[in-house]
């Protein structure tokens, strides 16, 4: 197969209200708004090559609206496209803004998924670009912004099986999953189109609904702005809702917060670089502190929330026994492997 996609170019949301979300990204993420179209909200982060890479979409609840990937090549997307089909599922073609033609459809889990070759590559004038060329913009003035739009992890009710269909269907590579200590389920999974351990990632979704997304994520070149903006967040309001730490599981520093919407919001740096295009995914164990390096601190519950909510009082947990939640939350409780 030739490599279809080339990496993650931008991730559509939708807020219940939009101006405070925006508001958000620019005052407390340090993202830029470049235009508003219908109600839509099109932001970049300053390292970010093409147009936008976060549309806020007015909605009822928190949600993604779609996924876009740029692919390798234009052939690369009509092959993606014949491959889309020939698995039995059925697109459209759709104009996009400040993209043009794209290839938009829904994966076997509801997750709506963009594909495009073509963009338009922000450029910027006077105060805004930068005297480096090629650095798109001048940094943010907001402290610990990140450079650019890195990953999203979605949530599904069948890990293993949506991680081989964007394997076997669109060429991701599937660098790592975990499954629990007690059970043979596997509950996070993380997927790959470059060097780094995954620019999409799927966790267990323990509730009926479709299409979920669990956060997304941007980049930040060092761990001291990762650390920076954790304290920033704090200082202006924000919970930090798990981290700063770091990921057993890509070796990445992390940091977990909400918008205005509710929708978690996620910061990465560092991290490994795996070129091995035969790579051989391990399984991890949440002992083995797959989700959390140093095997000490334990995940918060709300980190099982995916968005929109479920319904119910307890959707988060709908259909997941509790003992499997109680090992998802408590990995070390059994351990005895410091
Ligand atoms: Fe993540």
């Amino acid at each position: 197969m030739i490599k279809l996609l080339s990496h993650l170019s931008y991730v559509a949301v939708t807020s219940p209200d939009v101006e405070a979300s925006v508001r958000f990204y620019e005052e407390q993420v340090g993202l830029t708004v470049v235009d508003r179209v219908d109600g839509a909200v099109y932001l970049r982060c300053w390292g970010d090559y093409y147009a936008y890479s976060v549309v806020v979409l007015p909605g009822d609840q928190p949600s993604m609206a779609t996924m876009a990937w740029r692919t390798s090549s234009a052939q690369a997307l009509d092959e993606a496209v014949k491959r889309i089909e020939a698995a039995g599922v059925a697109g459209e073609w759709v104009d996009v803004h400040k993209i043009g033609r794209a290839y938009r459809f829904t994966g076997p889990w509801g997750h709506s998924m963009t594909l495009h070759w073509d963009v338009t590559r922000h450029e910027s004038a006077g105060a805004a670009a930068s005297i480096y060329p090629d650095r798109p913009s001048t940094r943010s003035k907001v402290a610990g912004a990140p450079r650019q739009l890195d990953h999203v992890t979605v949530a599904c009710s069948d890990v293993d099986a949506f991680a081989d269909w964007y394997n076997e269907v669109l060429g991701f590579r599937i660098m790592a999953r975990t499954i629990l200590d007690e059970a043979p389920v596997s509950v996070f999974s993380v997927l790959t189109t470059s060097e780094k351990s995954h620019d999409l990632g799927v966790v267990l979704d323990g509730s009926s609904a479709a299409g979920r997304i669990n956060h997304y994520a941007f980049w930040v070149d060092t761990r001291e702005e990762l650390l920076i903006a954790a304290d920033t967040l704090m200082e202006n309001g924000t919970a930090i809702e798990y981290g700063p730490s770091i990921h057993g599981i890509g070796e990445q520093n992390f940091l977990y917060y909400r918008e205005p919407s509710l929708l978690r919001i996620e910061l990465n740096t560092g991290g490994y670089r795996n070129y091995v295009p035969d790579w051989e995914p391990n399984t991890w164990k949440p002992s083995m502190g797959s989700n959390n390096f140093y095997r000490n601190g334990v995940m918060p519950m709300s980190m099982t929330e995916s968005f929109p909510p479920a319904d119910g009082p307890s959707a988060t947990e709908e259909g997941v026994p509790d003992e499997i939640m109680d090992a998802l939350l408590n990995p070390y409780a059994k351990q005895g492997r410091g």
